[in-house]
This record gives structure tokens, C-alpha cells and sequence, in this order.
């Protein structure tokens, strides 16, 4: 088979090298140049991805950042960006573009799958029309689904084959088409009836996911203020056999899909006239998370006669979540820039994380994205910056690092991962002894 897949990204990259492996002849479409050149000379950037794996299926990768090269396609794979707008509502314009691009060379008898989150909808009332408006029709003349990708970045006891593969589809041969296409590289299909129920799939994961961590949340601050540890308290609910499912705290929500996807229905919602308290609720405390992290730094220092002002601040971990780089929408950036803003200087350690990024390349108009707070540091060595903080504060853990030892050479340590729990040190602040 020819498979097209239309952003290079984390769930793009992946998906072409899943497909070259099992025999496919890819084409990669990225609009980003870096991207598109790494990838061609066997260069991955996605941790899941190594450079290795890729370079192993290269023959079988073909990079462009022409559309018209995707009209020897059997079936285009879209996984460009969904992101919100300033106002937090859906921004379909990297969709939009990507489908107007790909209505100009689309052929009869190709298959479309959409695999962006996006609203209940976006398939059949967005997509649909923009692939129509060639003259083409979808069902006699091409087929269009909608699948979600659900891979967990990092996670390695599941993976794109391991995970089943949720898939609906605009008429039962699209549905069909979509199902062939997707066992050649995941060993279960989930057939759903619509487009609208994979989206809305895709959704409730996400939801439930925002949900329940807010929820937990909520009860670490409380735990906090009653001097109750928060983590022997998941410890001992975790053993329930039945009904509970465990979630834990943190600073926040970050990355492309949990701080974002949510807001796609309560958008979509509104049109229904209903407002989703649920999602609401859960981005207001995940939200609110970095700041009570930062109460808990300035605790912290006030306990040892210090101000934020001029203090030296260490920052384990500037990614969202452990053994990946990605920055997006990471509550470190916002920790950083608050304290910063309160006269900290600050600092952070993360091998993951690299320099600051170029500027996204988008098409089209100017990003509409709000100006999320961006990593103008460079990450510290270890040796360097650890003895020069009067604090250091654990934000992402990382696999492979010793945070227990970490903490007791640290002046103070501030634990916002209960990595360290069980650890007893005077320079430690844990969850149950912050201040209300
Ligand atoms: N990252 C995840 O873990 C994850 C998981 C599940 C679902 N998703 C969803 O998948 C989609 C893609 O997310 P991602 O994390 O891979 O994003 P990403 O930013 O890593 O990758 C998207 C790629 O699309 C490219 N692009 C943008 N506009 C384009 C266009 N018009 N034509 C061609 N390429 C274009 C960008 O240059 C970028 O390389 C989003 O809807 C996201 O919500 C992401």
C-alpha cells in the first residue's frame, strides 16, 4: 500500500514509521522544513521514535511538503495540530488548510482518515465538504473516517499495535476501507457506528483523565491545610480491588491533548445549549495547580527566612510529563515565569528538553493560539546549579534519576511529584506539611 500521512508530528511520525514497518510505502507531509529534512536523513525527533527505528524503514519513507505528491495515495492519514484559540475555543485552521490542500490532489478510490481530536462533527461537517467541493463524492468516489490516536507518549507497555484502535466512518465501506488500513499495524479494531462517536471517544478519554486529576487535585490542597499525606491516602485507596482507579497529583496538566481537547466539546457543547460543568471545573483547578505550587515554593523558603525575590530556584523537569520532551502547555513554564516574575532567578535541569525551539512554521494566518509562557532558558548541568540553589523544586520527574539523593543534598527540596514520599529529611517540604 502507498499511505500519505499529513503532519510529521507526535502522532504523524509514529503512524509513517509503524506503516513503513509493516511493508507500506510512506509519504510524509510536513509544511515544517526542519521537519521534514530531519526525517529524511533519519533524524527523529519523538522520543518514541528512535533514530534507529526509523532509519531502519527510510527506504520506505518518502518526505515531501508537497500535497500533489499525495495523490499516489491509497489512504491519507491527517494528523495536523488541533490547538484553541485566544478566546480557548476549537482553532480548525491547520485542518482547514490541510484540507483544502489535500481537496486540490485527492483521486477517486482514495481513503481519508482524520486522526486530529476535534469536536463531535468535524469529520462530517468540516472535512466532508472541503474534499466535496472537488466534485468528488464521499461513498462512490472516496472514503472518509475518523480515528483517534490514543497513544500515551513514553509509555512502552502499550504501544500503536498494542492499543486498540477505535474507528468510524461516514458509510460502512469507508468503515471497511478504514479497518484494513488500520490492521496492518494494530492488532485490534473498534468499530464504532459514526465519525461523531470515534471523536467523541477520543473525548471522554481525555475528559475522564482531566476530570479525575482535578479531582485529585483538589484533595491534595485540602490534605495539605488537615495535615493529612495525600499519597498514603491513594496508597491505601489504590488497594480497593473495585471502583477505583488511581490518579495523582501534580502541578498541573500539560502537553497537546489535556489542556486542550476538552475545550473542543465545551465548545461544540454550547451549540447544543449545554455548558459542561464537569470539563469547566477540571481546567479551572488544573489551572490553578502551578500557582499552589509556587504558594508551596514561597512557603517553603519563608519556613527558612527567605523571599522568592533573589532566591536561586532549581527546576527539575521542564517537560509536561516524565521521559519525554515535550514542553507544551507544561505547568514547569508556567512555574517558571511566575516565579521569575516574583524576582526569582531561576533555573532548570532537563536532559529532555532541549534549546528553545524555533518558531512553529504555520500557512496561513498568524497563530491564534494565546502566548503560552515559552522556555527562554537553557537546561543546567546538575553539579552546576544544585549547589548554588536555596531550592530546588521537582516538578517532572524523569526515568533513571535518583530524586531521593537529589533532595538530600539540596539546601531545601520541594517535592511536587510524591517521588520522594517516605523520605525523612529536614530539607524536605512534603504534600502534608504545607502550609494553609
Ligand atoms: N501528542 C499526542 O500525544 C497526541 C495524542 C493523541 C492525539 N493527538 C492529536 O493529534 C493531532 C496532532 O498532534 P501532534 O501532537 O502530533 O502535533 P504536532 O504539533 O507534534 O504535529 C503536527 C504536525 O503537523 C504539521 N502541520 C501543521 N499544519 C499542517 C498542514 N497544513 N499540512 C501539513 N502539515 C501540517 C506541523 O508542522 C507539525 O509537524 C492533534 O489533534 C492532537 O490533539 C495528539
Amino acid at each position: 500500500m502507498n499511505v500519505g500521512v499529513v503532519g510529521l508530528g507526535y502522532v504523524g511520525l509514529p503512524l509513517a514509521v509503524a506503516f513503513a514497518e509493516a511493508g507500506d510505502a510512506v509519504i510524509g507531509l510536513d509544511l515544517d522544513p526542519i521537519k521534514v529534512s530531519a526525517v529524511a536523513a533519519g533524524e527523529s525527533y519523538i522520543e518514541d521514535v528512535p533514530s534507529e527505528r526509523l532509519r531502519a524503514v527510510l527506504a520506505r519513507i518518502r518526505t515531501t511538503y508537497r500535497y500533489a505528491d499525495l495523490a499516489k495515495a491509497d489512504a491519507v492519514i491527517i494528523c495536523v495540530p488541533t490547538p484553541l484559540n485566544e478566546n480557548r475555543e476549537p482553532d480548525l485552521g491547520p485542518l482547514d488548510e490541510a484540507a483544502k490542500s489535500l481537496a486540490q490532489v485527492v483521486q477517486p478510490g482514495q481513503l481519508i482518515v482524520l486522526e486530529s481530536t476535534s469536536y463531535p462533527g468535524t469529520t462530517r461537517e468540516r472535512l466532508l465538504p472541503l474534499l466535496e467541493s472537488t466534485g468528488l463524492r464521499v461513498g462512490p468516489d472516496i472514503n472518509l473516517a475518523f480515528s483517534p490516536e490514543r497513544v500515551d507518549p513514553g509509555r512502552t507497555d502499550y504501544t500503536l499495535r498494542s492499543t486498540p484502535k477505535v474507528i468510524g466512518a461516514i458509510t460502512p465501506a469507508c468503515l471497511d476501507r478504514a479497518d484494513e488500513l488500520y490492521s496492518r499495524i494494530c492488532d485490534h479494531t473498534v468499530r464504532v457506528s459514526t465519525p461523531e462517536a470515534a471523536e467523541l471517544t477520543k473525548l471522554l478519554e481525555n475528559i475522564f483523565r482531566s476530570v479525575n486529576i482535578a479531582l485529585v487535585n483538589e484533595l491534595a490542597i485540602l490534605a495539605e491545610r488537615m495535615n493529612i499525606d495525600i499519597w498514603e491516602v491513594i496508597d491505601a485507596a489504590s488497594t480497593k480491588p473495585y471502583g477505583f482507579m488511581r490518579f495523582e497529583p501534580g502541578p498541573g496538566m500539560g502537553g497537546h491533548c489535556l489542556p486542550v481537547d476538552p475545550f473542543y466539546l465545551t465548545w461544540r457543547a454550547r451549540q447544543f445549549h449545554m455548558s459542561t460543568e464537569f470539563i469547566e471545573l477540571a481546567g479551572k483547578i488544573n489551572q490553578y495547580m502551578p500557582y499552589h505550587c509556587v504558594d508551596r515554593v514561597q512557603a517553603a523558603l519563608n519556613d527558612a527566612a527567605k523571599p522568592i525575590n533573589g532566591s536561586h530556584i532549581l527546576i527539575l523537569g521542564a517537560s509536561y510529563k516524565g521521559g519525554v520532551g515535550d514542553t507544551r502547555e507544561s505547568p514547569a513554564l508556567r512555574i517558571i515565569e511566575v516565579l521569575t516574575r516574583r524576582g526569582a532567578i531561576v533555573n532548570y535541569h532537563d536532559d529532555y528538553v532541549g534549546p528553545p525551539p524555533p518558531p512553529p512554521k504555520t500557512t496561513g494566518p498568524p497563530p491564534t493560539t494565546p502566548t503560552p509562557p515559552t522556555l527562554e532558558l537553557q537546561s543546567v548541568p546538575l553539579d552546576q546549579a544544585l549547589p548554588n540553589a536555596d531550592i530546588v523544586v521537582l516538578v517532572t520527574a524523569h526515568p533513571n534519576i535518583d530524586y531521593t539523593s537529589l533532595a538530600t543534598q539540596s539546601t531545601l527540596f520541594v517535592d511536587l511529584r510524591g517521588i520522594t514520599r517516605g523520605l525523612h529529611v529536614e530539607n524536605l517540604e512534603t504534600e502534608s506539611a504545607g502550609a494553609a
